[in-house]
Protein backbone atom coordinates (compact mmCIF):
# COMPACT_ATOMS: atom_id res chain seq x y z
CA UNK A 1 0.00 0.00 0.00
CA UNK A 2 1.57 3.42 -1.06
CA UNK A 3 2.26 5.13 2.40
CA UNK A 4 -0.34 8.96 2.36
CA UNK A 5 1.27 11.78 2.28
CA UNK A 6 1.92 13.87 6.21
CA UNK A 7 -1.07 16.27 5.91
CA UNK A 8 0.52 19.75 5.59
CA UNK A 9 -0.13 23.12 7.80
CA UNK A 10 -2.74 24.30 5.47
CA UNK A 11 -4.80 20.64 5.17
CA UNK A 12 -4.96 20.71 8.98
CA UNK A 13 -6.37 24.70 8.57
CA UNK A 14 -8.83 23.07 6.21
CA UNK A 15 -9.70 20.36 7.85
CA UNK A 16 -10.10 21.94 11.53
CA UNK A 17 -12.68 24.52 9.84
CA UNK A 18 -14.39 21.71 7.47
CA UNK A 19 -14.95 19.54 10.54
CA UNK A 20 -16.47 22.60 12.97
CA UNK A 21 -18.75 23.49 10.01
CA UNK A 22 -19.89 19.68 10.49
CA UNK A 23 -21.16 20.27 13.95
CA UNK A 24 -23.37 23.56 13.21
CA UNK A 25 -20.19 25.98 13.64
CA UNK A 26 -20.35 29.43 11.57
CA UNK A 27 -17.00 29.70 10.07
CA UNK A 28 -15.78 33.29 10.68
CA UNK A 29 -13.09 35.19 8.29
CA UNK A 30 -9.86 36.24 10.43
CA UNK A 31 -9.36 39.66 11.96
CA UNK A 32 -6.93 41.52 11.03
CA UNK A 33 -3.42 41.74 13.04
CA UNK A 34 -4.76 45.21 14.38
CA UNK A 35 -7.61 45.05 16.08
CA UNK A 36 -10.31 47.70 15.34
CA UNK A 37 -11.63 49.66 17.77
CA UNK A 38 -9.69 48.11 20.70
CA UNK A 39 -7.26 50.83 21.60
CA UNK A 40 -5.79 49.01 24.78
CA UNK A 41 -3.90 46.39 23.12
CA UNK A 42 -1.73 46.39 19.74
CA UNK A 43 -1.94 43.26 18.37
CA UNK A 44 -4.80 40.63 17.93
CA UNK A 45 -2.97 38.33 20.37
CA UNK A 46 -5.40 35.67 20.46
CA UNK A 47 -8.54 33.77 18.60
CA UNK A 48 -11.12 35.19 21.64
CA UNK A 49 -9.74 38.68 20.98
CA UNK A 50 -11.82 39.85 18.77
CA UNK A 51 -15.31 37.93 20.32
CA UNK A 52 -14.83 39.92 23.56
CA UNK A 53 -18.10 41.63 23.59
CA UNK A 54 -20.04 38.28 22.95
CA UNK A 55 -17.86 36.31 25.14
CA UNK A 56 -19.35 38.95 27.58
CA UNK A 57 -23.23 38.29 26.73
CA UNK A 58 -24.13 39.95 23.38
CA UNK A 59 -25.56 37.91 20.53
CA UNK A 60 -23.39 36.97 18.02
CA UNK A 61 -25.00 37.74 14.40
CA UNK A 62 -23.98 34.56 13.00
CA UNK A 63 -24.89 32.02 15.55
CA UNK A 64 -23.85 30.90 19.22
CA UNK A 65 -21.32 28.33 17.55
CA UNK A 66 -18.39 30.12 15.34
CA UNK A 67 -14.83 29.08 14.41
CA UNK A 68 -12.05 30.20 12.74
CA UNK A 69 -8.47 30.09 12.14
CA UNK A 70 -6.96 33.41 13.63
CA UNK A 71 -3.77 35.06 12.76
CA UNK A 72 -1.93 36.19 15.40
CA UNK A 73 1.10 38.51 16.42
CA UNK A 74 2.35 38.29 20.16
CA UNK A 75 5.39 41.04 19.91
CA UNK A 76 5.89 40.41 23.28
CA UNK A 77 7.55 37.14 22.55
CA UNK A 78 10.07 38.35 20.25
CA UNK A 79 13.18 37.48 22.08
CA UNK A 80 12.09 34.14 22.72
CA UNK A 81 12.10 32.97 19.02
CA UNK A 82 14.93 30.73 18.56
CA UNK A 83 13.99 27.91 20.10
CA UNK A 84 11.74 25.18 18.39
CA UNK A 85 8.20 25.99 19.18
CA UNK A 86 8.92 30.28 19.67
CA UNK A 87 7.29 32.35 17.02
CA UNK A 88 5.94 36.03 16.92
CA UNK A 89 3.14 35.24 14.11
CA UNK A 90 1.03 32.37 14.55
CA UNK A 91 -2.34 30.90 13.76
CA UNK A 92 -4.87 30.16 16.42
CA UNK A 93 -7.48 28.09 15.10
CA UNK A 94 -10.50 28.53 16.98
CA UNK A 95 -13.99 27.39 18.20
CA UNK A 96 -16.52 29.02 20.33
CA UNK A 97 -19.67 28.13 22.59
CA UNK A 98 -21.54 31.06 23.31
CA UNK A 99 -23.77 28.75 25.56
CA UNK A 100 -24.19 26.49 23.33
CA UNK A 101 -22.57 23.88 24.47
CA UNK A 102 -20.22 23.37 27.32
CA UNK A 103 -17.47 20.59 28.33
CA UNK A 104 -19.23 17.37 27.29
CA UNK A 105 -19.41 18.30 23.95
CA UNK A 106 -16.18 19.54 23.64
CA UNK A 107 -13.55 17.67 24.74
CA UNK A 108 -14.58 14.55 22.77
CA UNK A 109 -15.12 16.87 19.75
CA UNK A 110 -11.15 17.95 19.80
CA UNK A 111 -10.13 14.50 21.01
CA UNK A 112 -11.81 13.26 18.16
CA UNK A 113 -10.14 15.86 15.65
CA UNK A 114 -6.80 15.30 17.19
CA UNK A 115 -6.70 11.49 16.79
CA UNK A 116 -9.18 10.89 13.77
CA UNK A 117 -8.71 13.87 11.98
CA UNK A 118 -5.30 15.22 12.69
CA UNK A 119 -3.91 11.76 12.96
CA UNK A 120 -2.03 12.61 16.47
CA UNK A 121 -1.00 9.05 18.48
CA UNK A 122 -3.62 9.18 21.34
CA UNK A 123 -0.59 7.55 23.57
CA UNK A 124 1.55 10.82 22.97
CA UNK A 125 -1.64 13.16 24.28
CA UNK A 126 -1.47 14.18 27.93
CA UNK A 127 -3.58 17.07 29.93
CA UNK A 128 -3.59 19.41 32.43
CA UNK A 129 -6.64 20.52 34.54
CA UNK A 130 -7.53 23.37 36.77
CA UNK A 131 -7.31 22.01 40.68
CA UNK A 132 -9.41 25.03 41.80
CA UNK A 133 -9.25 28.23 43.65
CA UNK A 134 -11.07 28.05 47.51
CA UNK A 135 -10.06 31.81 48.08
CA UNK A 136 -12.42 32.50 45.31
CA UNK A 137 -15.38 30.03 45.54
CA UNK A 138 -14.22 28.21 42.26
CA UNK A 139 -14.28 24.60 42.64
CA UNK A 140 -11.61 21.68 41.11
CA UNK A 141 -12.29 20.54 37.40
CA UNK A 142 -13.64 17.48 37.86
CA UNK A 143 -15.75 17.15 35.34
CA UNK A 144 -13.21 17.89 32.07
CA UNK A 145 -10.67 15.14 34.28
CA UNK A 146 -13.57 12.64 34.11
CA UNK A 147 -14.26 13.09 30.48
CA UNK A 148 -10.68 13.10 29.59
CA UNK A 149 -10.47 9.79 31.60
CA UNK A 150 -13.14 8.15 29.87
CA UNK A 151 -11.62 9.09 26.47
CA UNK A 152 -8.16 7.96 27.40
CA UNK A 153 -9.84 4.73 28.67
CA UNK A 154 -11.86 4.05 25.49
CA UNK A 155 -8.78 4.44 23.37
CA UNK A 156 -6.88 1.68 25.38
CA UNK A 157 -4.33 4.67 27.13
CA UNK A 158 -3.72 5.18 30.51
CA UNK A 159 -5.63 7.74 32.27
CA UNK A 160 -3.51 8.40 35.96
CA UNK A 161 -3.96 11.05 37.58
CA UNK A 162 -1.88 13.68 39.44
CA UNK A 163 -2.00 17.14 41.43
CA UNK A 164 1.35 19.21 40.61
CA UNK A 165 -0.51 22.66 41.79
CA UNK A 166 2.47 25.03 40.14
CA UNK A 167 5.02 24.47 37.94
CA UNK A 168 7.90 24.73 40.47
CA UNK A 169 6.04 21.60 41.92
CA UNK A 170 6.06 19.69 38.90
CA UNK A 171 10.23 20.63 38.11
CA UNK A 172 10.79 18.98 41.28
CA UNK A 173 8.29 15.86 41.45
CA UNK A 174 7.05 15.21 37.82
CA UNK A 175 4.36 13.73 36.72
CA UNK A 176 5.03 9.99 37.53
CA UNK A 177 3.91 9.07 33.96
CA UNK A 178 0.41 10.68 34.63
CA UNK A 179 -1.93 11.47 31.81
CA UNK A 180 -4.42 14.08 33.33
CA UNK A 181 -2.29 16.83 35.57
CA UNK A 182 -4.00 19.32 38.06
CA UNK A 183 -2.31 22.89 38.50
CA UNK A 184 -3.44 26.03 40.10
CA UNK A 185 -3.11 29.52 38.39
CA UNK A 186 -1.55 28.00 35.07
CA UNK A 187 -4.84 26.20 34.23
CA UNK A 188 -6.41 29.23 34.34
CA UNK A 189 -6.98 31.63 31.41
CA UNK A 190 -7.47 35.65 31.12
CA UNK A 191 -5.90 37.93 28.92
CA UNK A 192 -3.36 38.73 31.61
CA UNK A 193 -2.71 35.53 32.96
CA UNK A 194 -3.25 34.18 36.17
CA UNK A 195 -6.97 35.10 38.46
CA UNK A 196 -4.64 37.92 39.71
CA UNK A 197 -3.58 38.69 36.67
CA UNK A 198 -7.29 39.40 35.46
CA UNK A 199 -7.53 42.49 34.01
CA UNK A 200 -10.88 44.03 35.18
CA UNK A 201 -13.55 43.79 33.18
CA UNK A 202 -12.47 40.97 31.60
CA UNK A 203 -13.84 37.06 30.87
CA UNK A 204 -11.85 34.39 32.20
CA UNK A 205 -11.96 30.67 33.54
CA UNK A 206 -10.82 27.62 34.06
CA UNK A 207 -9.08 25.76 31.82
CA UNK A 208 -7.85 22.45 30.31
CA UNK A 209 -4.98 22.04 28.21
CA UNK A 210 -3.41 19.63 25.90
CA UNK A 211 -0.06 18.24 25.12
CA UNK A 212 1.82 15.83 22.68
CA UNK A 213 4.80 14.34 24.33
CA UNK A 214 8.40 13.50 22.37
CA UNK A 215 9.45 10.74 24.23
CA UNK A 216 13.12 11.15 21.93
CA UNK A 217 13.31 14.28 23.42
CA UNK A 218 16.22 14.45 26.10
CA UNK A 219 14.47 16.44 29.07
CA UNK A 220 16.71 19.20 29.69
CA UNK A 221 16.92 19.85 33.15
CA UNK A 222 18.06 22.96 33.80
CA UNK A 223 14.28 23.17 33.60
CA UNK A 224 13.85 20.82 36.62
CA UNK A 225 14.97 17.47 38.19
CA UNK A 226 11.89 16.01 36.09
CA UNK A 227 9.63 16.51 33.39
CA UNK A 228 5.73 16.96 33.35
CA UNK A 229 2.84 18.82 31.22
CA UNK A 230 4.00 22.15 31.66
CA UNK A 231 7.90 21.94 32.01
CA UNK A 232 9.78 23.99 29.46
CA UNK A 233 12.28 20.79 29.50
CA UNK A 234 11.59 19.95 26.04
CA UNK A 235 9.39 16.56 25.52
CA UNK A 236 6.03 18.45 25.94
CA UNK A 237 4.85 20.90 23.65
CA UNK A 238 1.48 22.57 24.34
CA UNK A 239 -1.15 22.54 21.67
CA UNK A 240 -4.63 23.49 22.68
CA UNK A 241 -6.41 25.14 25.46
CA UNK A 242 -10.05 25.24 25.94
CA UNK A 243 -11.42 27.41 28.40
CA UNK A 244 -14.46 27.09 29.95
CA UNK A 245 -15.40 30.75 30.12
CA UNK A 246 -17.98 31.38 33.16
CA UNK A 247 -16.96 34.14 34.78
CA UNK A 248 -15.79 37.70 34.76
CA UNK A 249 -13.57 40.05 36.91
CA UNK A 250 -15.51 42.83 38.34
CA UNK A 251 -13.91 45.40 40.93
CA UNK A 252 -15.61 43.16 43.69
CA UNK A 253 -14.48 39.66 42.64
CA UNK A 254 -15.18 36.90 40.13
CA UNK A 255 -18.87 36.64 39.01
CA UNK A 256 -20.26 34.17 37.16
CA UNK A 257 -21.12 35.10 33.26
CA UNK A 258 -24.83 34.35 32.52
CA UNK A 259 -23.75 31.17 29.77
CA UNK A 260 -21.55 28.16 29.78
CA UNK A 261 -19.22 29.30 26.93
CA UNK A 262 -15.84 27.67 25.45
CA UNK A 263 -13.16 29.33 24.28
CA UNK A 264 -10.55 27.02 22.21
CA UNK A 265 -7.53 27.86 20.71
CA UNK A 266 -5.54 25.89 19.31
CA UNK A 267 -1.75 26.48 18.25
CA UNK A 268 -2.06 25.68 14.27
CA UNK A 269 2.04 25.42 13.70
CA UNK A 270 2.11 23.35 16.61
CA UNK A 271 -0.83 20.82 15.67
CA UNK A 272 0.90 20.59 12.45
CA UNK A 273 4.29 19.92 13.86
CA UNK A 274 3.11 17.02 16.21
CA UNK A 275 1.06 15.82 12.81
CA UNK A 276 4.73 15.27 11.35
CA UNK A 277 6.45 13.72 14.64
CA UNK A 278 8.45 16.46 15.23
CA UNK A 279 8.84 19.06 18.04
CA UNK A 280 10.21 21.77 15.66
CA UNK A 281 7.48 24.35 14.40
CA UNK A 282 10.07 25.66 12.22
CA UNK A 283 9.82 21.82 10.27
CA UNK A 284 6.75 22.72 9.02
CA UNK A 285 4.73 23.50 5.67
CA UNK A 286 3.73 27.46 6.40
CA UNK A 287 7.81 27.98 7.46
CA UNK A 288 10.08 25.10 6.59
CA UNK A 289 10.06 27.23 3.01
CA UNK A 290 11.53 30.47 4.60
CA UNK A 291 13.78 28.27 6.27
CA UNK A 292 14.93 26.42 3.17
CA UNK A 293 15.43 29.95 1.17
CA UNK A 294 17.40 31.55 4.26
CA UNK A 295 20.03 28.61 3.97
CA UNK A 296 20.64 29.71 0.29
CA UNK A 297 20.69 33.20 0.28
CA UNK A 298 23.15 32.77 3.93
CA UNK A 299 24.90 29.85 2.28
CA UNK A 300 24.39 28.54 5.11
CA UNK A 301 22.43 25.40 6.55
CA UNK A 302 19.77 24.82 9.39
CA UNK A 303 22.19 22.86 11.49
CA UNK A 304 24.61 25.02 11.92
CA UNK A 305 23.16 28.05 12.10
CA UNK A 306 19.20 27.27 13.88
CA UNK A 307 18.67 29.94 15.90
CA UNK A 308 19.67 32.56 13.23
CA UNK A 309 17.50 31.09 11.04
CA UNK A 310 14.32 30.69 13.01
CA UNK A 311 14.42 34.13 14.08
CA UNK A 312 14.85 36.06 10.21
CA UNK A 313 12.64 33.23 9.40
CA UNK A 314 9.79 34.35 12.07
CA UNK A 315 10.26 38.04 11.72
CA UNK A 316 10.08 38.12 8.04
CA UNK A 317 6.58 36.40 7.72
CA UNK A 318 5.19 38.83 10.94
CA UNK A 319 6.37 41.82 9.57
CA UNK A 320 4.94 40.31 5.71
CA UNK A 321 1.65 39.71 7.68
CA UNK A 322 1.56 43.06 9.22
CA UNK A 323 2.16 44.70 5.70
CA UNK A 324 -0.63 43.32 4.46
CA UNK A 325 -3.02 44.25 7.12
CA UNK A 326 -1.71 47.93 6.34
CA UNK A 327 1.00 48.38 8.63
CA UNK A 328 3.96 50.64 7.82
CA UNK A 329 7.94 50.37 9.73
CA UNK A 330 7.96 53.67 11.38
CA UNK A 331 8.95 54.82 15.59
CA UNK A 332 5.28 54.23 16.69
CA UNK A 333 3.12 51.67 17.85
CA UNK A 334 2.60 48.70 15.73
CA UNK A 335 4.53 50.75 13.01
CA UNK A 336 7.68 50.13 15.76
CA UNK A 337 6.99 46.73 16.39
CA UNK A 338 7.54 46.02 12.39
CA UNK A 339 10.10 47.88 12.41
CA UNK A 340 12.03 46.12 15.29
CA UNK A 341 11.23 43.20 13.31
CA UNK A 342 12.66 43.76 10.37
CA UNK A 343 15.85 45.47 11.52
CA UNK A 344 16.42 42.43 14.02
CA UNK A 345 16.04 39.99 11.50
CA UNK A 346 18.59 42.18 8.84
CA UNK A 347 20.72 42.18 12.01
CA UNK A 348 20.63 38.37 11.86
CA UNK A 349 21.06 38.15 8.41
CA UNK A 350 24.33 40.37 8.91
CA UNK A 351 25.57 38.21 11.30
CA UNK A 352 25.66 35.45 8.31
CA UNK A 353 27.06 37.44 5.70
CA UNK A 354 24.00 38.24 3.48
CA UNK A 355 25.58 41.61 2.18
CA UNK A 356 22.70 41.97 -0.39
CA UNK A 357 18.83 42.89 -0.14
CA UNK A 358 16.83 39.88 0.46
CA UNK A 359 13.62 40.57 2.41
CA UNK A 360 11.77 41.59 -0.44
CA UNK A 361 12.60 37.78 -2.10
CA UNK A 362 11.37 36.39 0.96
CA UNK A 363 7.60 37.84 0.17
CA UNK A 364 6.81 35.58 -3.01
CA UNK A 365 7.72 32.39 -0.51
CA UNK A 366 5.14 33.82 1.97
CA UNK A 367 2.55 34.76 -0.99
CA UNK A 368 2.72 30.77 -2.11
CA UNK A 369 2.50 29.36 0.96
CA UNK A 370 -0.30 31.21 2.19
CA UNK A 371 -2.00 31.33 -1.34
CA UNK A 372 -5.16 29.02 -0.63
CA UNK A 373 -6.10 30.55 2.59
CA UNK A 374 -5.18 34.32 2.20
CA UNK A 375 -5.28 35.36 -1.30
CA UNK A 376 -5.03 38.92 -0.52
CA UNK A 377 -1.15 38.34 -0.05
CA UNK A 378 -0.80 37.50 -3.60
CA UNK A 379 -3.23 41.04 -4.09
CA UNK A 380 -1.20 43.32 -2.05
CA UNK A 381 2.45 41.33 -3.26
CA UNK A 382 3.62 43.76 -4.79
CA UNK A 383 2.96 46.92 -2.33
CA UNK A 384 4.39 44.38 1.04
CA UNK A 385 7.87 43.83 -0.84
CA UNK A 386 7.84 47.62 -2.00
CA UNK A 387 7.81 48.55 1.97
CA UNK A 388 9.83 45.59 3.57
CA UNK A 389 12.70 46.54 0.69
CA UNK A 390 12.41 50.20 1.53
CA UNK A 391 12.73 49.55 5.06
CA UNK A 392 15.85 47.73 4.12
CA UNK A 393 17.54 50.11 2.26
CA UNK A 394 17.40 52.86 4.52
CA UNK A 395 18.29 50.09 7.40
CA UNK A 396 21.18 48.50 5.91
CA UNK A 397 23.09 51.98 5.08
CA UNK A 398 23.68 52.29 9.06
CA UNK A 399 23.57 49.41 10.29
CA UNK A 400 27.45 48.40 9.89
CA UNK A 401 28.50 51.65 10.39
CA UNK A 402 26.25 51.27 13.77
CA UNK A 403 27.62 48.27 15.07
CA UNK A 404 30.59 49.23 14.75
CA UNK A 405 29.70 52.89 16.49
CA UNK A 406 28.56 50.22 19.29
CA UNK A 407 32.35 48.64 19.53
CA UNK A 408 33.51 51.77 19.92
CA UNK A 409 31.73 53.33 22.42
CA UNK A 410 32.26 50.42 24.30
CA UNK A 411 35.82 50.19 23.93
CA UNK A 412 35.82 53.70 25.41
CA UNK A 413 34.41 52.62 28.50
CA UNK A 414 30.64 51.05 30.21
CA UNK A 415 27.61 51.13 27.65
CA UNK A 416 24.96 53.30 29.00
CA UNK A 417 21.76 55.23 28.00
CA UNK A 418 23.92 58.22 26.27
CA UNK A 419 25.20 55.45 23.53
CA UNK A 420 21.99 53.84 22.82
CA UNK A 421 20.71 57.09 22.10
CA UNK A 422 23.20 57.80 19.81
CA UNK A 423 22.93 54.98 17.72
CA UNK A 424 18.76 55.24 17.87
CA UNK A 425 18.73 58.69 16.87
CA UNK A 426 22.05 58.35 14.11
CA UNK A 427 21.83 54.92 13.60
CA UNK A 428 18.15 54.25 13.51
CA UNK A 429 19.07 51.41 15.91
CA UNK A 430 15.83 50.54 18.04
CA UNK A 431 17.22 50.32 21.51
CA UNK A 432 15.93 46.88 22.20
CA UNK A 433 18.60 45.87 19.44
CA UNK A 434 21.27 47.56 20.41
CA UNK A 435 20.98 46.33 24.18
CA UNK A 436 20.52 43.13 22.42
CA UNK A 437 23.57 43.53 20.28
CA UNK A 438 25.60 44.56 23.59
CA UNK A 439 24.45 41.59 25.37
CA UNK A 440 25.17 38.69 22.50
CA UNK A 441 28.75 40.22 22.73
CA UNK A 442 29.22 40.26 26.23
CA UNK A 443 29.57 44.17 26.78
CA UNK A 444 29.79 45.86 30.01
CA UNK A 445 26.16 47.56 30.20
CA UNK A 446 25.30 49.87 33.24
CA UNK A 447 22.30 48.56 34.74
CA UNK A 448 20.75 52.21 34.36
CA UNK A 449 20.60 51.87 30.98
CA UNK A 450 16.87 51.97 30.32
CA UNK A 451 16.05 54.61 32.56
CA UNK A 452 19.17 57.09 30.61
CA UNK A 453 17.92 56.27 27.61
CA UNK A 454 13.80 56.97 28.12
CA UNK A 455 15.16 60.20 30.20
CA UNK A 456 17.05 61.20 27.04
CA UNK A 457 14.00 60.74 25.23
CA UNK A 458 11.74 62.57 26.93
CA UNK A 459 14.31 65.38 26.77
CA UNK A 460 14.06 65.13 23.03
CA UNK A 461 10.42 65.05 22.56
CA UNK A 462 10.52 68.09 25.02
CA UNK A 463 12.83 69.83 22.80
CA UNK A 464 10.64 68.69 19.52
CA UNK A 465 7.19 69.69 21.11
CA UNK A 466 8.75 72.94 22.11
CA UNK A 467 10.58 73.82 18.66
CA UNK A 468 6.95 72.80 17.00
CA UNK A 469 5.06 75.06 18.88
CA UNK A 470 7.25 77.87 18.55
CA UNK A 471 6.84 77.45 14.71
CA UNK A 472 10.55 76.95 14.64
CA UNK A 473 11.79 74.24 11.99
N1 LIG B 1 -7.95 32.08 24.47
C1 LIG B 1 -7.26 30.88 24.75
C2 LIG B 1 -5.77 30.99 24.50
O1 LIG B 1 -5.32 31.98 23.93
C3 LIG B 1 -7.85 29.73 24.04
O2 LIG B 1 -5.03 30.11 24.87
Amino acid sequence: MAATAPLTTSDIRRLFLEYQAGSGHAVLERAELVPRNDPTTLFTGSGMQPLLPYLLGADHPSGDRLADSQTCLRSQDMEEVGDNRHTTFFEMLGNWSLGAYFKEEQIPALWHFLTHVAGLDPERIFVSVFDGDPDRDIPRDDDSADIWERLFLAAGVSADRVDLRTEEHGNAVGNQGARIAFYGDKNWWSRGGSPDATPIGDPCGPDTEVFYFFPDVKHDTAYGAFTHQNSDGGQFLEIGNSVFMEYQRKQEGFIKLPRHQVDFGGGLERIAAAAIDSPDVFRTSLLWPLVARLEELAGTSYEAHQTELRIIADHARGAIFLANDGVRPSNKQQGYVMRRLLRRAMRFAHGLGVEKNFLGTLVPVVVSMYGDAYPELAARQQEIETSLSKEERSFRRTLAKGLRELRRFSAEGQLGGQAFFTLSDTYGFPVELSHEEAVSQALDVSPAWRDEFDLLMAQQRERSQKTATLGVK
